[in-house]
């Protein structure tokens, strides 16, 4: 389906200022449509040859259509739009037709000229014609409500006329809420209510008002039911604000445990300040659900904070118990332990940082290649660097990934730059390069890719890369192979030393946080 800006640069000669404006019209119209109990459709004249294109459609939540069938697209001319044809040569409300039969269902047609105001707030020139179209087949004797919300219907099409309505847009409002049925009081001049739909009645009842709207001076009363002072003085100026013809943005009212949303809206048909309408609509349910996600989230940090506090512990216990064994391979081995849990705690302690289920694990593989180079022998010292960026990841791989790069790195250093007695008969070159471990990373391919490369003495002779290897390799390729569901390649580097290349797919979806983009980087 084309769109309004589609269709409007595809038929006609508008500017992008009067398509922008027709996009404001179509995103705050069901107001007028639901006040008018009418459909609204929105007709662009189409160059030079006396016909029209409707380029948007409302229908209204407070009435029948008039239409069942989508008119967005139709191209008319002749008799049908000769009323559309009046408004938008003479720039003004058309409205003395008799009904006009759709199918078995008869209507009213109506015809407002819409204007767009030049910079200097000069009254500009009529761009496009709006259709009020009344299915007349339910019509009966208005009832105050309707008849209320027919006369600020009417305000609101002149205002569309003047090129007074819609107001500008407030940076990060982007719905249209509260809506005609949520609750609306109109106000007179002085700021009094004249009128209050019973929806809005319930609305302002729950936040401790019980008597009748009618006749309250409404800024007073928003100021005197707030909770919070400030929050009263900004509701109440709002709609100071709109009674003087400016559109304030939306506020909402926190009182006795509910909350309230409010939007100002100043009626000034012909330029004449006349009142205005203000929407409410009762969002303490949704407040409540917000709140209820912030208290999870919060637990959900709390207990990865203690996961993170157990692990710290465990940890600390088994390096206790290694200090105590005297058989050193049992030592090596819960040393090699502590290093284990350590490094799955660290993903909990960050996890317990951030918001949501993923973390930056830059900060992380630089953390445990520091560790790591701490095993090294006492003469050697192995420089470590980072290359790339494995960005943002979400929680269950980063935790398996932790411990693949920790064994990684520990074999990296603990075997590539063995200590010298073990390397007696061959005394290392005069030449030879500093030890060094590079981690490196890329995404591409909505895959992660990751090298662990060192210049050491390399795999040992017969070393079978697929099998081979104690609890530590077998670690690595359990991890990698199975939760991680990628592949692991063990092999000698290119320039001697020992190159490990691991890709593990990324989850569809996961979107590198930090650069804000999604998929490959
Ligand atoms: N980066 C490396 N450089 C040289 N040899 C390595 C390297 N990584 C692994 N190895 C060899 O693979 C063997 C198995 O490693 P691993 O399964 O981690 O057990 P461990 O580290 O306890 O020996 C090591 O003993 C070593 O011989
Ligand atoms: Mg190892």
């Amino acid at each position: 389906m084309s769109t309004l800006r589609d269709l409007a640069e595809e038929h006609t000669a508008l500017r992008p200022a009067d398509i922008d404006h027709l996009h404001r019209i179509a995103g705050d119209w069901q107001l007028l449509s639901d006040l008018s109990f009418a459909d609204l459709l929105l007709w662009v004249p189409v160059d030079g040859d006396g016909t029209f294109l409707c380029v948007a459609q409302v229908r209204p939540t407070t009435a029948p259509t008039a239409y069942l069938d989508d008119q967005v697209g139709r191209i008319v001319g002749g008799a049908e739009v000769a009323h559309l044809e009046v408004a938008y040569r003479q720039g003004r409300i058309w409205r003395e037709g008799d009904p006009v039969w759709y199918g078995d269902v008869p209507a009213r047609h109506e015809a407002i000229p819409v204007r767009l105001r030049t910079g200097d707030g000069e009254a500009g020139e009529v761009i496009a014609v709006v259709g009020r179209d009344t299915n007349l087949s339910t019509a009966r004797t208005p009832s105050q409500l309707e008849l209320n919300y027919l006369t600020t219907a009417d305000d609101l099409a002149q205002m569309i006329a003047d090129g007074t309505f819609p107001p500008p847009r407030h940076p990060g409002e982007t719905t249209s809420a509260p809506r005609v049925g949520d609750g609306l009081v109109r106000l007179d001049a002085n700021g009094k209510v004249t009128y209050a739909s019973p929806n809005a009645q319930s609305a302002y009842r729950r936040l401790g008002y019980a008597s009748h709207l009618v006749g309250e001076d409404l800024a007073k009363l928003h100021r005197r039911l707030a909770g919070d002072p400030l929050e009263g003085t900004d509701a109440g100026n709002a709609v100071l604000a709109a009674l003087r013809g400016e559109a304030p943005p939306r506020r909402e009212i926190d009182a006795r445990g509910a909350t309230m949303l409010t939007r100002a809206l100043p009626l000034m048909p012909a330029g004449v300040p006349i009142g205005a309408l203000v929407l409410v609509r009762d969002i303490t349910e949704v407040r409540r659900r917000d709140r209820a996600l912030i208290t999870k989230d919060a637990t959900i940090r709390e207990i990865h904070h203690r996961v993170k506090n157990n692990l710290q512990t465990v940890a600390a216990l088994l390096r206790l118990q290694a200090r105590r064994v005297s058989m050193p391979e049992a030592r090596v081995a819960l040393e090699e332990s502590v290093r284990r849990v350590a490094s799955i705690a660290l993903v909990h302690e960050t996890l317990s940082m951030s918001s949501d289920e993923a973390v930056e694990f830059d900060g992380i593989v630089d953390r445990v290649a520091s560790a790591a180079t701490e095993v090294a022998a006492t003469e050697v010292s192995v420089g470590m660097r980072r290359r790339g960026t494995f960005g943002v990841l979400p929680a269950e791989i980063a935790t398996s990934l932790v411990m693949v790069l920790n064994e990684l790195l520990l074999n990296a250093v603990e075997h590539g730059f063995p200590p010298a007695d073990e390397e007696a008969a061959v005394p290392p070159p005069v030449d030879a390069a500093r030890p060094e471990v590079v981690v490196s990373a890329h995404r591409a391919r909505k895959q992660l890719h990751v090298t662990v490369t060192d210049n050491g003495r390399g795999l040992p002779e017969q070393f079978d890369a697929e099998r081979g290897g104690n609890l530590g390799l077998q670690i690595v390729r359990a991890l990698v192979t199975g939760e991680l569901r990628g592949t692991i390649e063990l092999r000698n580097g290119a320039d001697g030393g020992t190159e490990a290349a691991i890709v593990v797919p990324l989850a569809r979806g996961t979107t590198d946080r930090l650069t804000g983009r999604a998929g490959p980087l």
